[in-house]
């Protein structure tokens, strides 16, 4: 059996719990003093206090008193894509609307061209590189969207790409299919026909391959309307692909409501969500994941986060990652405009970023906090306590990351920690 014995953690601090927190509760974190962690086969066995069991055969690794937390879940990202889009910065300086650069085929649309052009082993080349960032950032499971391909072969190779990077990358992956990101170009005028196609051969063809865990859809004024959404939604859960919803980031056109009346397991962004919406996810038990580095990059407003947290909705926090309205992959940033934007604490926003992400990725009974029976994913950091964390906005103060058991140094031996 392969041992990891860390001791010497100033302080660990975690959320407790195999489900997502919600209310109050979102903001009660345990924080154990002197504390030790034994992680067996990639599985924590025990975590204590004081002076640690013995150990004969384990590996040590002194955490030299620093600051321990779960390891980081990024619940939301676009992580398969070719090309880049940084010639949209200058259009958006110029005040062209993101919804603007997609009708005109670019935004979405551009990169559709480069994945389509894109073999799987590029794509997951790229995807790699993105991934030892994430990991160097603190981040040790991650959700990756299709979405880029918009026909079934290119969505099909989206999500091999995944499978492949998951084998292959420390970081677990949990597949999203996103066939529903956009209209492509050669359905302009017949959309009835591109939802056919994703009801009738694209989920019918991901789900026979076991390559999606959910099923997720633009609620965009331009891209999929509420009822449209239901439908697809609701073809793919009858192919054992879970709901999940980008909704109301620009237009609220129905999106939230919908996600609680189809019981999706999060809804996504939300910054323009009504109270009825707040309600309705409240209802359908569903997460609210809050993508902050997307409302700063767009210059969008913040998502009522407060107000969830206090309808009893439980948030998470992610980044979103793509190549368009965020091509940020740094958790510790979104931590940070959590406090700042949000008005979340840092308690909230370290449930928000381990164990309310893992449970809008169905992974809440696997990852997200430091207990017994989870995977062994902790964040060794620069830092004496969490407050430090979302203070130091833009450093990065990984020292270690523990990804089921195995250390990886981290992003910056240089800095300062408090
Ligand atoms: O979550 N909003 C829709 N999809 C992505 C953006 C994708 C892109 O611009 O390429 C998002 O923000
Ligand atoms: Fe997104």
């Amino acid at each position: 059996m392969d041992r990891l014995l860390v001791t010497n953690i100033g302080v660990l601090a975690t959320p407790a719990g195999t489900a997502a927190k919600r209310g109050a509760a979102q903001g009660e974190v345990r924080t154990l003093r002197d504390a030790w962690v034994m992680i067996e086969d990639g599985v924590i066995a025990s975590v204590g206090t004081g002076q640690p069991e013995a150990a004969p055969g384990a590996r040590v690794l002194d955490a030299g008193g620093r600051l321990a937390t779960p390891g980081l879940v990024d619940a939301h990202t676009h992580l398969i894509f070719g090309g880049w889009r940084q010639d949209e910065l200058a259009l958006k300086l110029k005040g062209v609307p993101y919804l603007d650069i997609l009708a005109q085929g670019g935004g979405i649309l551009s990169t559709v061209r480069a994945t389509r052009a894109a073999s799987q082993e590029e794509l997951a080349d790229k995807a790699r590189l993105a991934l030892d960032e994430m990991l160097a950032f603190g981040t040790t499971t991650c959700e990756a969207k299709s979405g880029y391909g918009l026909d079934t072969e290119t969505e099909l190779r989206q999500l091999r790409a995944i499978r492949a990077l998951n084998k292959s990358h420390p970081i677990d992956l949990v597949p999203t299919f996103l066939g529903a990101h956009a209209l492509p170009e050669a359905y302009k005028e017949d959309r009835a026909a591109y939802i056919r196609l994703l009801c009738e051969e694209m989920i019918p063809a991901v789900a026979a391959e076991k390559l999606a865990d959910f099923c997720d859809v633009f609620c965009e004024t331009g891209v999929f309307t509420a009822e449209e959404s239901r439908t697809i939604l609701e073809a793919g859960k009858k192919y054992g692909l879970r709901p999940k919803l980008h909704a109301d980031e620009i237009d609220p056109i129905g999106g939230s409501r919908l996600a609680g009346e189809i019981g999706a397991v999060s809804a996504e962004h939300l910054i323009v969500c009504p109270q009825d919406g707040i309600a309705s996810m409240a209802r359908g038990g569903t997460t609210a994941c809050l993508l902050p580095a997307t409302s700063f990059y767009l210059g969008a407003a913040y998502a009522p986060a407060r107000a969830m947290v206090d309808a009893g909705v439980p948030v998470a926090l992610a980044t979103d990652f793509n190549p368009g309205s965020c091509p940020c992959l740094n958790m510790q940033l979104v931590m940070s405009l959590g406090c700042l934007k949000y008005r979340l604490t840092p308690e909230e926003v370290l449930t928000a970023v381990t164990l309310n992400g893992a449970a809008a990725i169905g992974l809440a009974d696997r990852t997200g906090s430091a207990e017994p029976g989870k995977w062994g994913d902790l964040v060794l950091w620069e830092a004496g306590d969490l407050n430090y964390i979302t203070y130091r906005l833009g450093s990065n103060l990984v020292h270690t990351v523990i990804k089921r058991g195995i250390p990886y140094q981290g992003g910056n031996k240089n800095v300062q920690a408090s």
